[in-house]
């Protein structure tokens, strides 16, 4: 089984550091946006900092949200609903928020998810085709209130995306998602565009440089500004 779940300890400060709740950091973006290699170069910074982090992906992340996983992205599933995928991908949330992200959050530990709650408002919402509103509300029942500090909403150009995806799909390594039509896509990323309007106090949108170093550090110096 992929493990999902990555406890990093950093440093204190001097065994100083007076303890703080932690930080949600959310990485939002459609397949392929180069989210993994990211929040590897943040996790690097922050624990340079002295931070214990921690680093989620979502779904999964549990016992019950890696289950949960295997059965969203199973492709033999081609007959899943729209209505049960929501309810899935809300579930291993609701699990997630309570086993895991709270009581890191209470030690001071700084959570970065592999997507998150703008995902579903994106995915089954723009995509599917879903009413929003109700994805919101479901959205905050998972949630309890426990909402990220800052999303950072990965963009890349559409072509070098198509890229990446073709080279998963001839490995194999395609799921039930990846596989849907560019259209499906295209929608996806409206979503999280208007996400990004909507709520610009918490969702900046970095474009994707074509130096990964030169993205990374521009995701740095946003969450120096906005978080530290
Ligand atoms: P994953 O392999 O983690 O994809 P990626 O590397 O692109 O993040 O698979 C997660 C898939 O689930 C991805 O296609 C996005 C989709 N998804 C939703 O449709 N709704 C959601 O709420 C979440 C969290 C993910």
């Amino acid at each position: 089984m992929t493990l999902s779940l990555y406890g990093f300890s950093g440093k204190n400060f001097g065994g100083k550091r007076v303890l703080e709740k932690g930080k949600l950091i959310t990485f939002e973006g459609i397949d392929g946006s180069g989210k993994t290699t990211q929040i590897r170069y943040l996790d690097d910074y922050l624990r340079s900092l002295g931070f214990s982090t921690l680093y989620l992906r979502e779904p999964g992340g549990t016992r019950i949200g890696e289950g949960i996983r295997r059965l969203l992205l199973d492709s033999r599933f081609t007959e899943m609903t729209s209505e049960t995928e929501l309810f899935l991908f809300e579930a291993a949330r609701a699990q997630l928020i309570r086993e895991i992200v709270r009581p890191a959050l209470d030690r001071g530990v700084w959570v970065i998810s592999d997507r998150f709650h703008d995902s579903t408002v994106a995915y089954q919402g723009y995509g599917r085709g879903l009413d929003v509103r109700l994805i919101r509300d479901l959205n905050q029942l998972a949630m309890g209130g426990t909402v990220p500090d800052l999303t950072i909403l990965l963009e890349l150009p559409q072509d070098t995306r198509s890229a990446r995806l073709d080279e998963r799909h001839e490995d194999g390594r395609s799921d039930r998602l990846d596989v849907e039509p560019d259209a499906f896509k295209q929608r996806v990323c409206q979503g999280f565009r208007a996400i990004a309007r909507e709520e610009p106090s918490r969702v900046v949108s970095i474009r994707s440089q074509e130096e990964k170093e030169e993205t990374a550090r521009l995701i740095r110096e946003q969450v120096r500004s906005r978080l530290l």
